[in-house]
């Protein structure tokens, strides 16, 4: 039996983790191993680094908040992800490499390409089998911001703009390596979104 990388990836909110849930339980059901984990985050490393990136006031420099996460995956892969691939186990990922380049490069002070080649470089050139791509169109993005009944501040305003560079940098990602990358539209109801994840995983399963 080898192993399988399964990674999830999207905005925020689009339900990757019941998505990533209920995967894991298929697989159990259907005998496999499987380590649950995320990034950032994953190891006490990179629970610390996590704790940087998410909650330190102020501001940290793009080029250091790209190495701390860089550096969270260089050792969550070398000590989490990698092991458990040698075992023959599945390892469902909340976010991986493409997180990087489609939030750090958003910020339009980072070349993507830089980025990508530092992630790759830090995961000793590890990439998924399987890359879910949950996509939130614009509509129903701002479906769920309007539900939120708040006025459309300037603040918003830009956090929308932010999000539309991310999603469409998610995009162009997913276009480039169509066979790593399933796209799936996140509006979609939970159990469709499952059915077509485990139809896609279950290629890979041996
Ligand atoms: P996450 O815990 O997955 O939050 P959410 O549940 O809201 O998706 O991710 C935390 C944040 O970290 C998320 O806003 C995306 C960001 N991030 C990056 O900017 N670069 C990265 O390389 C990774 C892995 C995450």
């Amino acid at each position: 039996m080898t192993g399988l990388f399964v990674t999830f990836e999207g905005g925020d909110g689009v339900g990757k983790s019941t998505q990533a849930a209920l995967l894991e339980k298929w697989l159990g059901e259907r005998g496999r191993t499987v380590v649950r984990t995320r990034e950032p985050g994953g190891t006490a490393v990179g629970e610390r680094i996590r704790d940087i990136v998410l909650h330190h006031r102020g501001h940290v420099d793009p080029r250091a908040e790209a190495l701390l996460y860089a550096a969270d995956r260089a050792h969550h892969v070398a000590t989490v992800v990698r092991p458990a691939l040698a075992r023959g186990e599945v390892v469902i990922q909340d976010r991986y490499l493409d997180s990087s380049v489609a939030y750090q490069g958003a910020g339009r002070v980072l070349d993507p390409d830089e980025i990508r080649r530092l992630s790759l470089w830090a995961a000793g050139g590890l990439l998924p089998d399987v890359t879910v791509l949950l996509d939130l169109d614009e509509a129903s993005a701002r479906t769920r911001l309007d539900a939120a009944d708040k006025p459309f501040d300037r603040l918003e305003a830009e956090k929308a703009e932010f999000h539309a560079r991310v999603r469409a940098a998610f995009l162009a990602l997913a276009a480039a390596e169509p066979e790593r990358f399933l796209v799936v539209d996140a509006a979609l109801p939970v159990d469709e979104i499952a059915a077509l994840v485990r139809a896609r995983v279950g290629e890979h399963l041996v």
